[in-house]
């Protein structure tokens, strides 16, 4: 089965009686890991209730283009961009029309014009209006844009005829939305990826570490793991879902971090360092618990290893990825940090900007190499990371080919 692991789906529903079964879709695509939000037409509601559709995907139901209270939480700007699939269904004759016209009448419309996600659609109609001609050149229209089409089925219809023009089921259509994804960028490959903080053990209950949620790594490994890539996260303590296809190793502190990399290295083609290691640790661990019996304690600390720099020193080494996160000067010391630990690629990210980076679901970054930079616009950790991996991979292949 193919996964939507870590994908933001926008489903449009439209007014057909198989409106209803967009209820078994919604569940269909989150079994598939989706988070989905739905668009309902005038006509949906009609044939299913929003309330039905907004207890199922657990957010509100969008309805309309010009309602302030909808604008003020997510609008259809925001919608648009926060899909990474708008898919249809059903999608009738109507709107396959009104698409293939470019029309911007409704939220549906709206955002299917507005938004850069790949659209996928599953007509359903009667089956004399599936073969019009007016549907079949729309629908031509509409593949020759590059949008995708999943059915509709053949079989006994609603209004008694028999024909094409079923809607598709709901789990032949999660599948095809999944489908959507698969590529193979880094097929072959073997990826290792650090994730989450370290911690560092001040006695057998305390320790030092940070905040990192582990999710930048997350979302990297699963979208190595989609492009092909053999995919290992070494990951700090986090309370995160490994992704589909990711094996995992689980490490608290930075020296066993390095261990469990170190231990990967001969299977490894590309190494990303995502994980927040600490850079120092308390230089002996108490071997039973610190008594508050002093008025001042001074604990003594030590550095810790540099793990990227010690991979990017290995011999043989892999292909080796980066993180710098800077509050000032970020593409300078990004570029230092690029030379001093010898990397091939470093992803800077600016943590001092409101609402990204550190802990949070918004990323913004710049990625560096020795020959050139790319900036990478803002947006949820997911499709970053994506975009963070085609990346990757084009860098990787340069650097095989020596260019
Ligand atoms: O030096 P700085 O901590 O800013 O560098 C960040 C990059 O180095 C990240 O890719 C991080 O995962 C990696 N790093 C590491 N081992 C350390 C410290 C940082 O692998 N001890």
């Amino acid at each position: 089965m193919a996964h939507l692991f870590n994908r933001n789906v926008v489903l449009g529903v439209c007014g057909g009686i198989a409106a209803y079964k967009a209820a078994f879709l919604v569940r269909e695509l989150q079994a598939r890991g989706a988070d989905v939000r739905v668009i309902m037409t005038r006509g949906a509601e009609a044939f299913i209730t929003p309330l039905t559709l907004q207890a199922l995907s657990t957010h509100p139901v969008h309805r309309d283009l010009l309602d302030e209270e909808a604008e003020r939480g997510m609008g259809h700007i925001e919608l648009a961009r926060w899909a990474d699939l708008l898919l249809i269904a059903p999608a009738t004759a109507d709107c396959l029309a009104r698409l293939a016209a470019g029309r911007a009448d409704d939220l549906l419309t709206t955002v299917a014009l507005a938004t850069a996600a790949p659209v996928l659609v599953a007509p359903a109609m009667n089956q004399q209006m599936w073969a019009d001609a007016a549907t079949a050149a729309n629908m031509a229209t509409l593949e020759a844009r590059g949008i995708h089409r999943v059915g509709p089925a053949d079989g006994d219809q609603a209004c008694g005829e028999v024909g094409t023009g079923r809607m598709s089921e709901p789990a032949a259509i999660a599948e095809r939305a999944a489908g959507l994804f698969e590529h193979g960028a880094l097929a072959g490959l073997r990826v290792v990826i650090t994730a989450g903080p370290t911690r560092e053990a001040l006695d057998p209950v305390r320790y030092l570490s940070n905040h990192s949620s582990g999710k930048m790594g997350f979302a990297l490994a699963a979208a190595c793991a989609d492009a092909g890539a053999r995919t290992t996260l070494v990951s700090g303590p986090v309370t995160l879902e490994t992704p589909p296809h990711v094996a995992r190793t689980d490490v608290e502190s930075a020296r066993e971090m390095l261990e469990a990399s170190l231990a990967l290295l001969p299977a490894c083609d590309i190494f990303i360092a995502c994980a927040a290691v600490a850079d120092y640790r308390p230089e002996h661990a108490a071997d039973d618990k610190i008594k508050k019996s002093e008025e001042r304690l001074s604990l003594t600390l030590v550095r810790n290893p540099d793990i990227v720099a010690t991979v990017a020193a290995a011999d043989p080494r892999p292909f080796t990825v980066g993180f710098a996160a800077e509050t000032r000067d970020l593409l300078a010391y990004a570029r230092g940090k690029l030379e001093r630990k010898g990397l091939d690629l470093v992803v800077a990210n600016d943590v001092s900007a409101e609402g990204i980076g550190f802990n949070s679901d918004d990323n913004a970054v710049t990625l560096l190499w020795a020959g050139g930079e790319a900036p990478l616009p803002r947006s949820g950790k997911g499709s970053l990371a994506r975009l963070i991996v085609q990346h990757i991979a084009e860098r990787y292949s340069a650097s095989r080919a020596g260019l």
